[in-house]
């Protein structure tokens, strides 16, 4: 089967579908829905970081006006274990005994007739603690610190020995900050039970975890939890795992036999839903004078919640694939602290690692006079170092070539401060990136209807970065429809399985189950008519034909073939389903290693008087393989610059070291990018279709983030001769 080349709708810069409805506000968001008698539960959290609790007295708030009850330890049923993940297993649940890990734990739920009541109530709950001595530095000795047990770790060659016969030689520490995500939608649970079935609203980026934990953990049938999500206000991650606050909109729900509504407010956002973990990372190099690398040691120290288990921030992870070198060792480790447990965000220690990797070879292109371009394409390579064999596919080449073109760097003259505008300062850095895009079983059904529209079922969720949209292109190219005859449901539990959005692998996942489906239909329609006298696709082979104007007809002979709407009609059909299925495991070992590719280019201007620093440009040049949609893989890629900015500039979660406490848990104190922040941003496509990945798709929800730190904080040395080896870039760092 093939498609006919003037729809070709994939790659198009197609409006998104579900833009009109969340322009007039009709999408419903988690938190939107409301049902009669709905109950609403607020969370009471700890102002400890480490301890226990001594004794709650709820009497006060129990008796408050329109309160239904105030959930404890000592009143909570017990619950059963939360099931592994592919993440890991589930987070620690909550009100479980009276332990106190971190400061902003849940300890009680109150569940009230409004939120103000709740909200009120939940500041008469007095909670008596026992308060011992927190461990809240990533450097403190008395952290336990454990080794990665995820088997990511990289030992290749001899590094100690490569370290101590290099020419040059680098050995130098990085620092990143904690951040959070903060996506707009403040994360929100709507639990309600429907007959014997709980039904929850949850703002998830992986509904079929959230049923599977509520399953277990309520000890139900999976089939009586069901998750929905049709919309999400951003997850970055966060929506990856099944929080505390979720089981406990679940329990209250259980326990007042109403529906309850539990919405997190933006500071306790800072403190329930993860944040992308501190680190603390030293890189060593050992390169011959013209620029070889003989030796990379990268290690890493993130942080950890103290009754996490040793879950996967995989810093130093792409650092062993990145060049040609023989000799490379990888650590990562994570320091156990009494704080919030951290959580995937965005390119998950790929973002932090490769501001010290790529700081590092800038660093070492200065020492050895190399243009920074040039060390990389010196240590460029066309296998998969880690695996010897060669990449599906890589323009990494392309990107560098492609964004210096854009943005001017043959202007760069290579001495730091040598170039002024006026009194500002200017400078240009750039990183090279190789990130490891995911890919997950999934599954879609996809049925055509008699008046010719197709209709695609997936539990998939879309974050806000395209899913209707591109799961509608796909589908309108690979059955030869319009745009506006796809109509795509997805963001249940109920429909066919879908793995988490994340790892920037939702559209390459969901696009194979939606390829495998359209296959099975055209092979099912030419089924219908196989022995139809009166049908021209009577006899017909799939390999024979083409998609194209809403029907099936003969490749090479347009005019031999129907419409789907007439071989429904004319066989008294109403609708026929396919049900689509890839699993990237099927393929196992054969499958070459595949990865997304970018270049970076950011300009800064410095104000040397003040250290006022401002990110004047920034040109990415990417290869992530087939783009579905130019304009929402720009925009994607624009946000994780914009995001970039963020954790460069100005972002930095910060923990007290005394109390635990988050200082600027509010978007008054926790600094993002205002639009003033965020410059001229431009995207350039390179590459082509990946061999190996379902419709060629690479993935690029994550590389978006990566390597606009270093790319700046490289900028900012060309400019000023200062190396920043902390983020986030300070004025006082500066000055
Ligand atoms: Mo991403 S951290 O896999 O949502």
């Amino acid at each position: 089967m093939t498609t006919a080349a003037r729809e070709k709708i994939i790659g198009d810069p197609v409006d998104r579908v579900d833009g009109p409805l969340k322009v007039t506000g009709a999408a419903p968001y988690p938190s939107d829905f409301t049902f009669p008698g709905l109950t609403h539960a607020v969370v009471v959290q700890s102002t400890i970081a480490a301890g226990t609790i001594r004794g709650i007295d709820a009497a006060e708030a129990e008796a408050a006006p329109g309160v239904l009850a105030v959930i404890t330890h000592e009143n909570a049923p017990a619950l059963a274990e939360g099931p592994m993940t592919p993440l890991g297993p589930s987070p620690p649940f909550p009100l479980r005994d009276n332990r106190i890990v971190h400061r902003g734990q849940h300890v009680a739920v109150v569940v009230a007739r409004t939120r103000e009541q709740a909200r009120a109530a939940a500041r008469l709950v007095r909670i008596g603690y026992e308060e011992t001595a927190a461990v809240l530095g990533i450097g403190d000795p008395r952290a336990p610190v454990l080794v990665n047990k995820w088997g990511l770790d990289v030992d290749r060659g001899d590094v100690t020995a490569a370290l101590a016969s290099a020419e040059v030689t680098y050995d130098e520490t990085f620092t990143t900050a904690a951040v959070t995500p903060n996506p707009m939608g403040l994360f929100a649970t709507v639990a309600r039970w429907d007959g014997d079935r709980l039904t929850v609203h949850d703002a998830s980026q992986d509904p079929m975890l959230v049923r599977k934990t509520l399953a277990a953990v309520f000890d139900l049938p999976e089939t009586d939890v069901r998750v929905l999500v049709p919309y999400l206000g951003g997850g970055f991650g966060a929506g990856l795992r099944v929080w505390p606050h979720v089981i406990l909109a679940a329990l209250a729900t259980r326990i007042v036999a109403q529906p309850v509504k539990l919405v997190l407010t933006r500071p306790q956002m800072f403190t329930s839903v993860g944040h992308r973990p501190e680190t603390r990372q030293r890189v060593r190099l050992g390169a011959t004078r013209d620029g070889r690398l003989v030796a990379v040691d990268h290690e890493s120290t993130s942080t950890i919640g103290a009754l996490d288990d040793g879950g996967v921030e995989p810093v130093p992870q792409t650092t062993g694939n990145a060049y040609s070198c023989p000799n490379v060792a990888t650590h990562d480790r994570r320091a156990r602290l009494h704080i919030p447990s951290p959580h995937w965000m965005r390119a998950p220690g790929a973002a932090q690692g490769n501001f010290a990797m790529e700081s590092a070879l800038d660093e070492l292109s200065y020492t050895l006079g190399l243009d920074p371009i040039e060390l990389r394409l010196r240590n460029y390579t066309e296998v998969h170092p880690g695996s010897g064999r060669p990449w599906s596919s890589k323009a990494l080449r392309e990107c560098y070539h492609a964004g210096a073109e854009r943005f001017g760097w043959a202007r760069r003259t290579p001495k730091t401060g040598s170039m002024r505008d006026g009194n500002w300062l200017v400078g240009y850095g750039m990183a090279g990136v190789t990130f490891t895009p995911g890919q997950a079983p999934c599954q879609a059904s996809v049925s055509i209807r008699r008046d010719g529209t197709a209709y695609v079922r997936s539990a998939a969720t879309d974050l806000g970065t395209g899913t209707y949209t591109v799961a509608t292109q796909v589908t309108a190219e690979l059955l030869g429809l319009d745009i506006d005859q796809v109509q795509v449901e997805i963001g249940d539990s109920d429909l066919p399985f879908a793995p988490y959005s994340g790892g920037s692998g939702m559209a390459t996942s969901l696009s194979g189950a939606i390829q495998d489906a359209a296959g099975k239909l055209v092979q099912a329609f030419l089924d219908v008519v196989a022995n139809d006298e009166s049908s021209p696709l009577r006899g017909r082979r799939a390999a024979e034909v083409t998609t194209t104007e809403g029907g099936i007809y003969v490749t090479g002979a347009p005019s031999i073939g129907e419409t789907y709407g007439d071989m429904l009609a004319r066989h008294g059909l109403a609708e026929i389903t396919a049900d689509g299925e890839r699993d990237p495991r099927a393929n196992g070992a054969s499958e070459p290693p595949s990865g997304s590719f970018a270049a970076r280019f950011a300009e800064v201007r410095v104000d040397p008087e003040l250290g006022l620093v401002r990110v004047t440009r920034i040109v990415s040049a990417l290869d992530a393989g087939r783009i579905l949609n130019e304009k929402l893989a720009r925009s994607q890629m624009i946000g994780g610059a914009v995001m970039g900015i963020g954790m460069t500039m100005l972002e930095e979660t910060v923990f007290d070291h005394e109390t635990g406490r988050i200082a600027n848990a509010t978007f008054g104190d926790y600094l993002i990018p205002a639009h003033a922040d965020v410059p001229d941003l431009d995207v350039v496509f390179v590459g082509t279709p990946d061999m190996v990945r379902p419709l060629g798709i690479k993935g690029i929800g994550e590389i978006a983030i990566v390597g606009v730190s270093a790319a700046i904080a490289n900028a900012v040395y060309h400019a000023t001769g200062r190396r920043i080896r902390s983020l986030p870039i300070t004025v006082e760092q500066l000055l």
